[in-house]
């Protein structure tokens, strides 16, 4: 029987709606057992890579636009500005389609600042700086543009900081980034809010350095800030966290500091295997944990998510170079490789993949394949003994869930140049980064 699907309700596991979802391949061929095709938006991925070649990165603003839209109406009732954590996938075009929605930006260095203002010249009244490093040019730089708060991260810096402020007759607003020792069950290269980690203050000398920081020059103590680690799937540990910065702020409201902001930090995980949890009821859960402990504190939540709004609402599109067998093992040979998605490599990541188009019935032949790229190490790989559809040669398969950690961690690595990417927004196609050339790679060596 001929059935219009729901865009909203995915076929399988490997849909991320709004964004990449299965459609028949061309009209008329639902009866007798059509092949099904991987849109982003409105447009078949067989046509962007046609258009642009591979390996490249697709992303959908239409499901950058919703997750974005989920966050907001999961903290509606508090007062809040969502600070996207620019390093999660630092792309203008996406910065500014965010910056249109209101967002702020989470920046770490004065690299991405400059990204976010060259995005949107007015975003500074809505930036955070974050990170356990800033030089002296990065702090004047962000004090020149006038950003909302500075998470600072240790005594000397916040010393750093009142010379750069004094030097520049701009007042800094500071947080401390405390560290509350909340262990958040995550990959240990992501994991920041235990003790032995290089984040933050220790939460049980925040006070006296809050005192410290109130006598420096040209620093305005305005709020704490807090996060745990990232791809946190739990809520559970984002609550113990809060609670303890909860307490804090009240500690320090008798010490007399004024404390407008609590920010909470991002590290909201996304479900990289299956569907996952349904989004809205999931920020909502999250909301509800980070808000119940701040109850009647009136403050100004800040929150700084990155692969919850970005990570599913893209993809990398690669096509299979070659298949080949060693010793009775499978292999597709792709031609992405780990410095263009390095999570497989860097944290045992799964990421699922699909073949871009794929035959309808449940009679599909499946094989057991490592799919690597052709870079010259053992880790160049994107799945091991995984089991997929059959594919042959020139087929494309779509590496999902790549739209946050993927471009910003791609590198050169083998001279290889970095991926196009291209941002889809219903029927509209926009080439938001072009493929880099080869003489670019070594343009900078003398
Ligand atoms: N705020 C701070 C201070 C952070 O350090 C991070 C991430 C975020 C916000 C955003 O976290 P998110 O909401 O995206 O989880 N490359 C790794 C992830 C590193 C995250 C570092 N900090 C990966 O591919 O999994």
């Amino acid at each position: 029987m001929t059935r219009r699907r729901e865009v909203t309700r995915p076929l399988n596991d490997f849909e991320r709606p709004p964004g990449f979802v299965f459609h028949e391949r061309g009209k008329g061929s639902l009866r007798g057992g059509g092949n099904l095709e991987l849109r982003c938006d409105d447009v078949p991925l067989t046509k962007l890579a046609e258009r642009y070649g591979t390996p490249l990165y697709v992303y959908s603003a239409t499901a950058i636009r919703a997750r974005l839209a989920a966050f907001e109406t999961a903290f509606r009732d508090v007062p809040h500005t969502i600070c996207y954590s620019v390093k999660a996938n630092s792309n203008i075009s996406i910065l500014r389609l965010l910056a249109r929605q209101g967002c702020g930006f989470d920046v770490v260095s004065g690299g991405e600042l400059e990204r976010v203002l060259a995005a949107d010249r007015h975003a500074a009244k809505k930036i955070v700086f974050s990170g356990v490093g800033k030089s002296r040019d990065e702090m004047t730089a962000a004090l020149k543009a006038g950003i909302l708060l500075f998470n600072v991260e240790s005594e000397s810096e916040l010393r750093t900081l009142a010379e750069c402020a004094t030097r520049s007759h701009k007042v800094a607003h500071v947080a401390l980034r405390v560290n509350p020792d909340v262990a958040a069950d995550t990959h240990p290269y992501i994991s920041t809010g235990l003790h032995e980690h290089k984040f933050g203050v220790p939460i049980g000398n925040a006070r006296a350095l809050y005192a410290t920081a109130s006598g420096m020059p040209y620093l305005k103590v305005a709020g704490v800030s807090v996060h745990i680690g990232s791809q946190i799937t739990n809520v559970a540990p984002f609550a113990e966290a809060v609670a303890r910065v909860a307490d804090l702020v009240r500690e320090l409201r008798v010490d007399g500091h004024s404390v407008d902001y609590v920010d909470t930090g991002g590290g909201l995980g996304i479900a990289y295997q299956g569907m996952g949890p349904e989004f809205a009821g999931y920020v909502a859960a999250y909301a509800r944990a980070l808000t119940k402990p701040l109850r009647g504190l009136d403050v100004q939540l800040l929150l700084e998510p990155g692969r919850a709004i970005v990570g599913p609402a893209g993809v990398l599109i690669t096509s299979v170079l070659y298949k080949k067998e060693n010793h009775g093992k499978q292999f597709l040979v792709m031609d992405a490789a780990m410095n263009d998605l390095i999570r497989p490599a860097l944290y045992d990541a799964y990421h699922e993949i699909v073949p871009v188009v794929q035959s309808k019935g449940l009679s599909a032949k499946k094989e057991t394949v490592d799919v690597v790229g052709p870079v010259c190490e053992s880790g160049d790989f994107f799945a091991r003994d995984r089991e997929l559809p059959r594919v042959e040669e020139g087929a494309l398969l779509a590496i999902l869930d790549a739209g946050a950690y993927g471009m910003v961690l791609a590198s050169n690595y083998n001279t290889r140049p970095r991926p196009a990417e291209v941002l889809v927004s219903g029927k509209s196609v926009k080439l938001i980064r072009r493929r880099e050339k080869v003489h670019e790679l070594y343009s900078a060596e003398l």
